[in-house]
């Protein structure tokens, strides 16, 4: 039971409220104020949707109010009833973004927001109902009483298939119909398959090829013992063969050994023969004699050689280091000793002559000298001090009064004139005897240094003339070893050639004597070789009898055999084996084909037991499905039937009170010809359809009762009902028959009814709530509701 119904902003209702009670409630009011509005915002409410909104008629942003004021938002709130629950929900539209929000309630408790399609689900499940079912049920689109029989002919029996939810069922029937034809098709496929194949001809061939393959076998059989007799009879002569041939190569390497030994002998006769000639007229132990003989003769001979070399060794070394010396002496000794002297003899006559410049007495003349400056010096000295005097007393002279500096007497100007010019005669000559004595002082220095620099010179010259004896001795003694040298190295060097003239006789004889020697080495050697050769050719000459012995035993083993004709034999039995293993081997490949033949129609005959078994499960697939689909049509069948007779109850027990006339006794809903139709019965006891042959009340009266009884039928559960405007085409008995109706009788099949009307008359239906709804349209108001008392 709905009790509660709040619409903000929605279509023209700004704010209006209603309460809604058990019964029939009442939306009166003229054209457009605003009654299916409320209606729709019911339906909106509870699915989220409505009809108008859902054929696309009218957007979502439609229902928003755009007059008097345009708003953005609408609202809807419901509060219902459900089993002793109170339940509300809540929807808000947005401009421009479709339901903005959705919740639901149990007892104000929140049980889902804000997903409008989850509240669309939980609302489903509590009214057991969804739009669809309340879209054609219950809620009858204004002037849409009749819409059950505005559905063309022939899709009835579909549409309310769908509302029962009958067609899933005759979706399943026609899939496992179409499975079921399916499968025959491929049933049929395998039998004609089946029907190609002789099974009794597979059978044949197989029993025929078994015993074919028999009788092979045992031919090959005995094919391999023949083929296994002549294998063997093959290795045996292959063996024999074989030996012989080894006795043969063995026959044919003795023959050659024998010849070679043969030549090898007579080789060696030759050569004991030339030896022999050789040897002649020596034995073997004169020549060990004359040999250690020889020996003895030569080894003196080497020690004389030794020391005859020895000898001429010393001799060389002594000449030659006599050469070197004199080379020393005569190049380094006595040249430099020749030029110490003559520089010695040179310096000796420098001191010479300098002497004779100088005077034997150099010392005593500069000890002269010395004294003489120093006389000088003492004369320069005391004149200097004189004319000191005199100065300083020309000086008192001339600068006093005319007074005497040493007596302090008076003195004229003509005597102190005359004083001062016989003080300067004075002075003028000391200077002249101090110049002339200064001049004699640096003549005596001059000739003082010359003197003592000759003395230096001719000391150090006498230093170094003062071995000139000696180096004069050296050089003469060295002279006389030079002439000494030489007289050594003539005497020496006839030595040596007589010496290197014996070296050479020596070294000739042993040459003569070694070469005897070696001759005789050689004889002896040919000696031994002659006895070794001896008892090599004894060797071989018993080595070829063994082998002619050894021939003639192998010849013995040869006797008799025909290798050539053995071979012959040979030939004709592998050529024999050759063939039998051809023969088998084709006996195999026949065999082997046989086989595949008969493994192949034994395959096709195993296959053909399958296909019959595949052919006996479709069977028995296609039997269930189309007891199946059978089961399924006759569950449609019987839903259908209890649903019409559901609906003809109702409307029978309807009929009556909605119908107040004698015309029509009683109302159904008939199945036929795959179709619903709706009929009347007359007084007569025939049934006309209401299509077509009622007049238009009628036709109204009976598609109330249809719906009513929908409603009654599809959803027993919620017990409600939705008129609008449902009295077109009724006259006014009629009218007040459904006044009546909806007053008193209806209570007994529906608990709540929503009824819209303009029609003021329809007031004394009410049992429930009735609501006025007032609006100036002209002047685009919004709609005022006002609750009637
Ligand atoms: N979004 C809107 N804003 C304002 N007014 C609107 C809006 N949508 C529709 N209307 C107006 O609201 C009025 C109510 O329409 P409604 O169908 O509810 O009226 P009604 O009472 O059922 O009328 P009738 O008796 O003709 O069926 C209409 O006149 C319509 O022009
Ligand atoms: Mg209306």
């Amino acid at each position: 039971m709905i009790t509660k119904v709040e619409l903000k902003n929605w279509r023209s209702h700004l704010e209006s409220k209603f309460e809604f009670s058990p019964g029939t409630n009442i939306l009166l009011g003229k054209i457009g104020s605003g009654k299916s509005s409320v209606l729709d915002a019911i339906c909106f409410a509870f699915f989220g949707t409505f009809p108008n909104l859902q054929t696309k008629k009218i957007k979502l942003d439609d229902v928003i109010m755009r007059k008097p004021v345009e708003k953005n938002k609408a609202e809807v709130e419901i509060h219902f009833q459900v089993d002793g629950k109170n339940y509300s929900v809540k929807r808000i539209i947005e401009k421009g973004k479709g339901t903005s929000y959705s919740e639901v309630r149990e007892d104000g408790k929140l049980l889902e927001a804000p997903n409008t399609q989850r509240v669309t689900e939980i609302v489903e499940e509590i009214l057991k109902v969804d739009y669809e079912l309340f879209s054609k049920a219950i809620y009858s689109e204004q002037n849409a009483l009749d819409y059950f029989l505005t559905i063309p002919k022939g899709q009835r029996m579909k549409k309310i298939d769908e509302l029962l939810a009958i067609d899933k069922f005759e979706k399943a029937r026609a899939s496992s119909v179409s499975l079921a034809n399916k499968i025959e098709d491929r049933m049929h496929g395998i039998e004609d398959a089946i029907k190609q194949i002789d099974e009794e001809e597979l059978k044949k061939n197989i029993s025929e090829l078994e015993d074919s393959i028999k009788k092979l076998t045992l031919e090959k059989e005995s094919l391999e013992k023949e083929f296994e007799k002549v294998y063997e009879e093959r290795r045996i002569l292959e063996k024999e063969l074989q030996d012989l041939k080894k006795i043969e190569e063995n026959l044919e390497i003795l023959k050659m050994e024998k010849r070679g030994e043969e030549s090898a002998l007579e080789e060696i006769m030759k050569a004991i023969r030339l030896i022999e000639e050789t040897t002649k007229g020596f034995s073997k132990e004169s020549l060990q004699t004359s040999l250690k003989e020889l020996e003895n003769d030569i080894e003196k001979l080497e020690e004389e050689l030794k020391q005859k070399k020895e000898s001429y060794e010393k001799l060389f070394s002594d000449i030659s280091q006599a050469k070197s010396k004199i080379n020393f002496l005569k190049e380094e000794k006595i040249s430099k000793l020749e030029q110490s002297l003559n520089e010695k003899i040179g310096i000796k006559k420098e001191i010479e002559n300098l002497l004779s410049i100088t005077g034997e007495n150099i010392d005593q003349q500069i000890k002269e000298k010395k004294e003489e400056i120093e006389k000088v010096n003492s004369e320069i000295s005391s004149i200097n001090t004189t004319i000191k005097d005199l100065n300083s007393f020309i000086q008192h002279l001339s600068s006093s009064e005319n007074k005497c500096p040493v007596c302090e007497s008076v003195l004229t100007p003509e005597r102190k004139n005359f004083l001062i010019k016989q003080k300067q005669d004075q002075l003028k000559k000391l200077e002249d005897k101090l110049g002339n004595l200064i001049m004699s002082r640096q003549n005596l220095t001059e000739i003082l240094n010359k003197l003592e620099n000759s003395a230096k010179s001719i000391s150090e010259m006498y230093l170094q003339i003062k071995d000139l004896q000696e180096v004069q001795k050296e050089l003469e003694n060295s002279e006389k070893v030079l002439v000494e040298l030489n007289s050594f190295i003539m005497q020496a060097e006839k030595n040596f050639a007589i010496v290197k003239s014996d070296l050479e006789q020596l070294e000739k004889q042993i040459k003569e004597e070694e070469n005897k020697k070696r001759k005789y080495e050689i004889l002896l050697i040919q000696f031994e070789d002659l006895e070794e050769k001896k008892k090599r050719s004894e060797e071989l000459k018993l080595r070829i009898e063994e082998i002619k012995k050894k021939i003639e035993e192998e010849e013995l083993k040869l006797k008799g055999k025909d290798l050539a004709k053995m071979e012959e034999i040979l030939k004709q039995i592998i050529s024999k084996e050759s063939e039998i293993k051809t023969k088998l081997q084709s006996y195999g490949s026949f065999i082997q084909e046989k086989e595949l033949r008969k493994k192949e129609n034994e395959e096709k005959l195993k296959d053909l037991e399958k296909q019959k078994k595949e052919i006996k499960r479709l069977e028995v697939l296609v039997r269930d499905l189309k007891i199946f689909s059978l089961a399924l049509e006759e569950t449609q069948v019987e839903l259908r039937r209890d649903f019409v007779e559901a609906v003809n109850y109702a409307m029978n027990k309807l009929w009556n009170t909605l119908y107040p006339y004698q015309d029509f006794v009683s109302i159904r809903l008939n199945a036929e010809e795959g179709d619903y139709i709706l009929q009347l019965q007359g007084r007569d006891g025939t049934w006309v359809n209401v299509e077509g042959n009622v007049s238009g009340g009628e036709r109204s009266i009976a598609c109330l009762a249809l719906r009513i009884a929908f409603a009654l039928a599809l959803a027993p559960q919620l017990r409600i009902l939705v008129l609008d405007e449902p009295t077109a085409n009724l006259d006014a008995k009629a009218i007040s028959e459904l006044t009546l109706t909806l007053r008193e009788r209806i209570n007994e099949f529906i608990d709540q009814t929503f009824l819209i009307t303009h029609q003021p008359e329809l007031e004394d239906a009410a049992t429930g709530s009735i609501y006025m709804l007032e609006r100036e349209k002209e002047k685009d108001e919004p709609t005022r509701v006002v609750k009637v008392d």
